[in-house]
């Protein structure tokens, strides 16, 4: 067990997920919340790829940042490196590819590692020594981590407005699946290298999954309710890792919404009751044609909101969408350990199924773009004809530039 900084261990309010020095990195342990704010040190890519896997930290934008800051952390304590540039780029180039193993769905791990990989082989096509090379790298990930709240805001506030115009109704009581409570920084490094612009030595910069992250579909929650529209947040205890439970109804108590938790299989009644005039959910992989990869269960919640006639949006930033897949059939789905749904609290408790029977343990499922109303990110919502089973995201993309 190790400290964060000045108030990780010691505030449980402030829910740091990632804190970082340049050489060192803790991240908070999300399998103990809510009952208890441990933070675990990360050393190297190994440690990053176990506490990736394990689900220590995740979140499609946690992940990525966490798996490039691990890597950071291990180049920053490299002792000597007698190789060239070139070898100091393989080196990280092969880390990279490791990390990206560790969780397959999200397109955050993939597309952070594909930008890292670019700025490093930029680095040592210029440097003259290897040093140069883990520097540059080290920047680019760092950046990763720069605050950025603003997209986040820009999902809440355009997510909540345009939800507001479709609605007939004052106040909205919205339901949402799994944990979105904080967004991607990649945004922000791709503004900076495109302008060229270097970011050196940050100093002690941590990542609030529940204050300073506005988050995505929670985002949209949070954003309603400082709106003074919002009569009440559900959110789904998300089985089997109880993401929704431990993590959402966590954020939702912190900031005093009102807000009712339910189990997975209350969705349809809930809805049949009248009582959800909107669902709103985060995406791990989004395709061009808007098929949204997200946590197990949101295609059954999509379902549901169809046949009741509930709006359902999916909330994410332009990092989330993965343009060179056609549709989500070609999304690749994480199968996780049998011992999530064999034993209590997602595997970590006693035993609670029958020994010898079989599992499967889909971490993801893919909602079809035809039962979605809208895709909300940071430059709008991206909209279709209500009858129309595909978005046009590259037409929107263009359009927003
Ligand atoms: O398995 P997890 O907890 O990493 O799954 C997380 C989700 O499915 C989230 O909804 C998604 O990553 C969006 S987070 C902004």
């Amino acid at each position: 067990m190790a400290s964060c900084g000045s108030n990780g261990v010691e505030s449980p309010n402030t829910l740091q997920s990632i804190c970082y020095n340049r050489g060192s990195l803790q991240l908070l342990d999300q399998r103990k919340l809510p009952l208890e704010t441990i933070f675990l040190d990360i050393k190297d890519s190994t440690d990053g790829w176990n506490a990736i896997r394990d689900m220590v930290v995740r979140g499609a934008p946690a992940i990525a940042i966490a798996a490039a800051l691990s890597l950071a952390v291990e180049v920053s304590n490299l002792g000597s490196f007698n190789g060239s540039p070139g070898d100091a780029a393989s080196l990280l180039q092969s880390k990279l590819e490791y990390l990206v193993s560790s969780r397959p769905t999200a397109v955050n791990l993939s597309d952070a590692a594909t930008k890292l990989k670019e700025v490093i082989s930029k680095a040592a096509a210029t440097s003259s020594e290897a040093r140069s090379v883990f520097q540059a790298y080290i920047e680019a990930a760092e950046i990763m981590l720069e605050d950025d709240v603003a997209s986040n805001k820009a999902i809440g506030s355009y997510g909540a407005k345009f939800m507001q115009q479709q609605m007939e109704k004052q106040k909205l009581s919205v339901l949402t699946h799994c944990n979105t409570g904080s967004e991607s920084r990649l945004e922000r490094m791709r503004n900076y290298r495109e302008k060229g612009v270097t970011l050196k030595g940050l100093d002690h910069v941590s990542f609030n999954l529940a204050t300073a992250g506005y988050g995505t579909a929670l985002g949209v929650i949070r954003a309603l309710h400082s709106g003074g529209v919002l009569e009440r947040a559900y959110c789904t205890e998300t089985r089997p890792f109880n993401q929704g439970a431990r993590l959402t109804a966590y954020e939702l108590v912190h900031d005093k919404i009102p807000a009712t938790l339910i189990a997975d299989s209350a969705a349809a009644a809930l809805m049949r009751d009248g009582r959800v005039d909107a669902v709103v959910v985060g995406a791990d992989r989004v395709a061009s044609n808007g098929d949204t990869a997200n946590k197990i269960g949101t295609y059954s919640v999509a379902l549901c909101a169809k046949f009741h006639n509930v709006p359902f949006y999916v909330a994410a930033p332009l990092t989330s969408i993965d343009l060179s897949l056609s549709s989500g059939e070609e999304i690749v789905i994480e199968e996780r350990s049998p011992k999530e749904l064999l034993n209590t609290r997602g595997g970590l408790g006693e035993q609670v199924a029958a020994s010898g029977i079989s599992v499967w343990n889909p971490a993801f499922d893919v909602t079809p773009a035809g039962l979605i109303h809208g895709i909300i990110t940071e430059k709008g919502v991206i909209t279709k004809m209500s009858s129309a089973d595909a978005f046009d995201i590259k037409a929107f993309i263009q359009k927003t530039g």
